[in-house]
């Protein structure tokens, strides 16, 4: 049981991060890359490099796509031993690249380099975007890319987030549409899961943090059961699930059926100290409808467009969320939803009334803006609004067939290009004003979730049946 849902997860991760190794080059070689801290070294192809602590040592073989073997890779190693030559290592961002250069020796079993981190990251907490690395050799330039990411600057890998399970607990039996991942804004190597609405588990509220992928050893289990700012005396904990969750740069955020509890700022980690959480009241409408029991995963979800907050140096993003409800048919409650920035505590009122359910909403970071989809009588709609100007719609609204049934709308986090996803998928180029189709799924299938490599442009949707559909800025969905 376990072993399946760990392949669909090791899937689904591969398929959000990209098989970055293989995305590389013309050429018939490439590398293989590793630290100390990589478990599984020199038979990986992930080429994550986890660097914790005072100096990163990278090691690399080349090998031969073709024929891999290690007599293979030792061979190749020795031909360019034999010629002198080396590799050399570029540590690169948007903003800033240093190269390195492997030791010729052939004293080792493989190239070895050691860098003291400090050459490439500041001594502090704060979040900064994970680097970028890329080893190159010779005239051929045998050219591979890979990720760095340095442990001490994601604050979310220095908590407790409630007690350890000592092993990975088994969350479910096979069905996956449950599942909720929320990557770290600056490193997509870094992510938290959970199952929604878990019944499976009469085991209470689990959330595994992991840095590689969800493999065992680089993930950490969470009985958030036994954090006691969540579930303690005060509270009946034994009814309580999560309905959705999302992780910004400083906190996170577990909508949950019984109320919504934002964690404290996650910079400020010393040494595995349990994280705290708060209670936060939306308005009082809300708390009715938190009282009433009426939040479920298919009325309720929080959204939000990552950004990193190293991008813009001397400049914190606001961090917006957006919570979205949309009551039971019939209802005295207006439809809803809601904005509020970091730390949570108050939050404003995104949509005014209008009669028809909000499926989703996302923050346009690049013009301040709220882009909101609506499910009307007529069809889906969007629409939208300026967060400044009082709630005015800046465009007529967009229009969808009515055949479409909406499920989210995000943002790519680097192209800005704007998706609209359901049973069919839609991208606007400019902000929400106009959509294109892009895809029509078979009847009945519809994609439930939607993850952007940061680094490539491309995006990954996940559908209810576990298919996975890929695209990039120029050819869109295949
Ligand atoms: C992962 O952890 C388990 C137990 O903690 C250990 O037995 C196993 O060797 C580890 N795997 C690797 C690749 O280090
Ligand atoms: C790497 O390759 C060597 C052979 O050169 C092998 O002995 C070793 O077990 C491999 N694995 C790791 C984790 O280094
Ligand atoms: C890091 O490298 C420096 C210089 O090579 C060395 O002096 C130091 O002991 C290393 N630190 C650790 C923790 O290995
Ligand atoms: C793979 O490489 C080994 C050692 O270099 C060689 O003996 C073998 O024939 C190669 N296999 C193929 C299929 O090319
Ligand atoms: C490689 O090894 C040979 C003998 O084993 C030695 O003479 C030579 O200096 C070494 N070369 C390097 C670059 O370490
Ligand atoms: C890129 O890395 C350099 C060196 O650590 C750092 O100063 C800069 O802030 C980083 N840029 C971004 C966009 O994170
Ligand atoms: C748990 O039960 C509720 C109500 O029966 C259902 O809507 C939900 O999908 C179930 N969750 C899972 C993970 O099976
Ligand atoms: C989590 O904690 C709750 C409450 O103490 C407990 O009932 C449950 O068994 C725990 N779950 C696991 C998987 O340990
Ligand atoms: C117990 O939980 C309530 C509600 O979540 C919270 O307000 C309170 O601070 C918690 N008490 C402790 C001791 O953490
Ligand atoms: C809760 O849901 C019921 C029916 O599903 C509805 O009648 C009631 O008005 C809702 N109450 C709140 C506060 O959302
Ligand atoms: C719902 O919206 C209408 C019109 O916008 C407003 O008059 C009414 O007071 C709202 N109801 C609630 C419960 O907020
Ligand atoms: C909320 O939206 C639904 C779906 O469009 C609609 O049927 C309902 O009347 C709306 N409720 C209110 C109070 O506006």
């Amino acid at each position: 049981m376990m072993g399946a849902a760990t392949v669909f997860i090791c899937t689904f991760m591969c398929a959000v991060c990209l098989p970055v190794g293989a995305a590389v080059s013309n050429d018939d070689y490439r590398f293989v890359m590793w630290t100390d801290e990589t478990l599984d070294g020199n038979t990986t192809m992930s080429n994550t490099l986890i660097v914790q602590g005072e100096n990163l040592t990278v090691y690399c073989w080349l090998t031969d796509p073709t024929n891999d073997t290690l007599a293979t890779r030792q061979a190749l190693f020795d031909t360019y031993i034999a010629l002198n030559q080396a590799p050399s290592l570029t540590i690169y961002n948007r903003t800033w690249s240093q190269t390195f250069h492997f030791p010729s020796t052939n004293e080792s079993k493989s190239w070895e380099l050691t860098i003291p981190t400090t050459e490439f990251s500041h001594q502090d907490k704060t979040p900064t975007e994970q680097w970028r690395v890329s080893l190159a050799l010779g005239h051929r330039n045998f050219l591979t890319q890979g990720s760095l990411l340095l442990v001490q600057r994601e604050p979310i890998l220095h908590w407790l987030l409630g007690d350890r399970l000592p092993a990975p607990p088994v969350l479910w039996e096979k069905e996956t549409d449950q599942l909720v991942i929320t990557k770290s804004p600056c490193s997509p190597d870094v992510a938290v899961l959970g199952v929604a609405e878990n019944n499976f588990t009469s085991a209470g509220v689990i959330l595994g943090v992991t840095y590689h992928h969800f493999r065992e050893n680089y993930t950490t289990w969470f009985n958030m059961t036994q954090n006691p700012s969540l579930c303690n005396i005060t509270t009946d904990c034994s009814l309580l699930r999560l309905v959705d969750f999302l992780l910004t740069n400083r906190h996170l955020l577990l909508l949950t059926n019984q109320g919504l509890y934002v964690s404290s700022d996650l910079i400020g980690w010393d040494s595995l100290a349990q994280v705290q959480f708060l209670s936060t009241s939306i308005n009082s409408l809300m708390s009715a409808v938190f009282q009433a029991g009426n939040v479920s995963r298919a009325n309720t979800r929080l959204w939000n467009t990552p950004e990193c907050e190293s991008v813009t140096p001397g400049y914190t993003p606001a961090d917006h969320v957006i919570i979205t409800h949309h009551p039971p048919v019939g209802s005295e409650i207006n439809n809803t939803s809601y904005y509020s920035t970091a730390p949570y505590t108050t939050w404003e009122t995104l949509a005014p009334n209008s009669g028809a359910a909000v499926v989703s909403a996302a923050y346009d970071i690049q013009k301040d803006n709220f882009v909101i989809l609506k499910q009307t009588q007529d069809g889906p709609r969007v629409t939208v609004v300026s967060r400044t100007g009082g709630g005015g719609q800046l465009y007529p609204p967009a229009e969808f067939p009515p055949s479409f049934t909406p499920s989210g709308l995000a943002f790519h986090p680097v192209n800005h290009f704007l998706y609209a996803y359901g049973s069919q998928v839609f991208v606007s180029l400019d902000g929400g004003s106009s959509f294109d189709p892009i895809l029509s799924l078979p009847v009945g299938q519809s994609v439930s979730s939607f993850d952007a490599d940061v680094h490539h442009g491309t995006v990954a949707m996940v559908t209810g049946e576990g298919d996975i559909f890929y695209g990039t800025a120029d050819d869109h969905a295949q």
